[in-house]
């Protein structure tokens, strides 16, 4: 369904945008973030969140379904919203949606307070004025100690790449009118007979060029949202600490944990270079120009105290976590700009072994220190460890819920289940211990679904998944071939049952899906 364009203010609205799901801006998330950086930020349990242009609500929904607290979503979008809403119907969530401008929003006289403010994929794609709204809204509404998560494009990765964004507006504008799709194939072909006319700006510019090549792969409806708005305006990170230094906040971290490894990201000279820069300002802009940062997802809080190195660790030390994936789908390597680092095995060895153990039940870092083979690590070395895994996405931090919280998440589930069979497929679904979605592809839905229905054995439900799949006309893949005939289905899909009822049964009883 494509939205009415109407009055977007400018943002892109020929397209639907994607249905993306974002555990970085789930209270749980935000917390840690918090925590690991020392700043006490105020998340209550139940928070009162708002998210500016929540787009199709995916993060928004899943948040309110996973956690206590009201939960509030703006976007100018009609048919965001209203896919938001369905998905909030399906947990009877009360959420509060306005599909309005954020100009709109803030001018209601109904607004609370809030603990936690988000903002994924906004800052750079609306205007001067609607940043400005945003600001005064943040200023205005946000609690002493709250929270925001504010992710944008950025310089100076942006810097030679942005004029590629410049074509694809040209191109799209040069074909008015007709079909969405056509418009934005217009634009892509006239942006690569640019490039590759074998002229200076791509010769010169080879990021560009490598990223123009890179934009067949991603969609219309991103190449609509992300570069054909009317607005585009990539900032330093010293610009957006400036802006919202107006609004009493002050930077707390990248939500994105790995950023803060610098052995990954930086040569020994740039580590050295950093360590020097006492202001955060200067050293976050150091930092993205040894990195060339093109995106950051920050998180700020307003006149939020420093925590005490000893209220840090009690904290840290009281800290639960659970495992969201199997042992064998760990990488025990983390990727950065300087390449791949192969984590400690004496480390990351025994410490999966114990998150792992006793059925992947959550546990706190005390407890994590008392485990075989962790106990006689450093403190320090296990609590690094922990936020790399974190940073990973391979391990949340885990929190107890209430029976409403599981009901709840129960019934999202449930839409998403269905949606397996229906579509639109939904990616995650909502556990109460992470209070966010855990990634699950649509294979694990379907025999989800089949366990659901009764089946435990790996006959039936290889069966039960057989005979979704005769109505899709799908079929199971084993090491890269479709399986070709019904026996070779229902062999496949029984071997990866096996694994399901071994593994992801109860991973998802720990994740409280199941
Ligand atoms: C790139 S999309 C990101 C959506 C979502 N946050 C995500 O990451 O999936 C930007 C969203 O902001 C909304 N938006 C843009 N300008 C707006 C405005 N002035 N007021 C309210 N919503 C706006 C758009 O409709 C769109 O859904």
């Amino acid at each position: 369904m494509s939205a009415t364009p109407g009055d977007s203010q400018g943002h892109y609205a020929e397209l639907e945008y994607t249905a993306g799901y974002y555990h970085e801006l789930g209270p749980a998330h935000l917390r840690f973030c918090g925590l690991i950086a020392g700043v006490d930020v105020a998340v209550p349990e139940a928070p009162t969140y708002l998210e500016l242009g929540m787009g199709q609500g995916v993060s928004l929904a899943v948040h309110a379904a996973a956690n206590l607290g009201d939960y509030w979503g703006v976007d100018i979008n009609p048919a965001h919203v209203e896919n938001a809403r369905e998905l909030a119907a399906s947990f009877d969530g009360a959420l509060q949606l306005d599909a309005r401008s954020f100009e709109a929003f803030a001018t209601r006289d109904d607004l609370p307070l809030f603990d936690i403010i988000t903002l994924h994929g906004v800052w750079s794609w609306v205007s001067d004025a609607s940043r400005r709204v945003i600001v005064d809204l943040i200023r205005d509404r946000l609690k002493p100690g709250g929270v925001v998560y504010l992710s944008y494009n950025c310089q100076p990765g942006w810097a030679s790449r942005s004029p590629v964004r410049h074509l694809l507006k040209l191109g799209h504008a040069a074909r008015p009118g007709g079909d969405a799709e056509a418009r934005i194939e217009a634009a892509l072909e006239f942006m690569e007979d640019v490039a590759a006319a074998d002229g200076r700006f791509f010769a010169e510019n080879r990021p560009a060029a490598s990223h123009a090549a890179s934009l067949r792969k991603v969609g219309a409806q991103y190449i609509g949202h992300e570069y054909l708005n009317a607005d585009w305006h990539v900032p330093y990170f010293s610009e957006v600490a400036q802006a919202l230094a107006e609004a009493d906040l002050g930077f707390v971290t990248s939500a994105r944990l790995l950023d803060r490894v610098n052995a990954i990201h930086l040569a020994p000279a740039g580590v050295a270079l950093l360590d020097r820069q006492k202001d955060t300002v200067l050293r976050e802009s150091v930092r993205d120009f040894l990195v060339n940062q093109q995106f950051r997802p920050d998180v700020f809080a307003k006149a939020a105290r420093t925590l005490s190195p000893s209220e840090q660790a009690a904290r840290l030390d009281a800290q639960a976590f659970v495992l969201v994936c199997g042992l064998d789908e760990i990488d025990f390597q983390l990727t950065g700009a300087q390449g791949e680092v192969v984590l400690s095995e004496v480390i990351y060895g025994p410490l999966a072994v114990a998150l792992a153990d006793e059925d992947f039940r959550p546990k706190t870092t005390t407890g994590l220190m008392a485990a075989p083979g962790v106990s006689t690590l450093r403190r320090s070395d296990v609590v690094a460890a922990l936020i790399n895994l974190v940073g990973m996405g391979v391990l949340r931090p885990a929190q107890a819920f209430t029976p409403e919280i599981r009901a709840r998440c129960d019934s999202c589930n449930r839409l998403v289940l269905d949606r397996a069979l229906t579509g639109p497929h939904l990616k995650h679904m909502a556990s109460p211990v992470t209070g966010g979605g855990i990634l699950t592809p649509r294979s694990a839905q379907l025999f989800l679904r089949a366990w659901l229905a009764g089946a435990r054995t790996t006959d039936e439900i290889a069966l039960s998944v057989w005979q979704v799949f005769e109505t899709t006309n799908e079929r199971a893949v084993r090491n890269g071939h479709e399986a070709a005939d019904r026996e070779d289905n229902l062999a496949a899909l029984a071997e990866m049952a096996r694994r399901f009822l071994d593994q992801t049964v109860p991973l998802y009883r720990a994740l409280a899906i199941l």
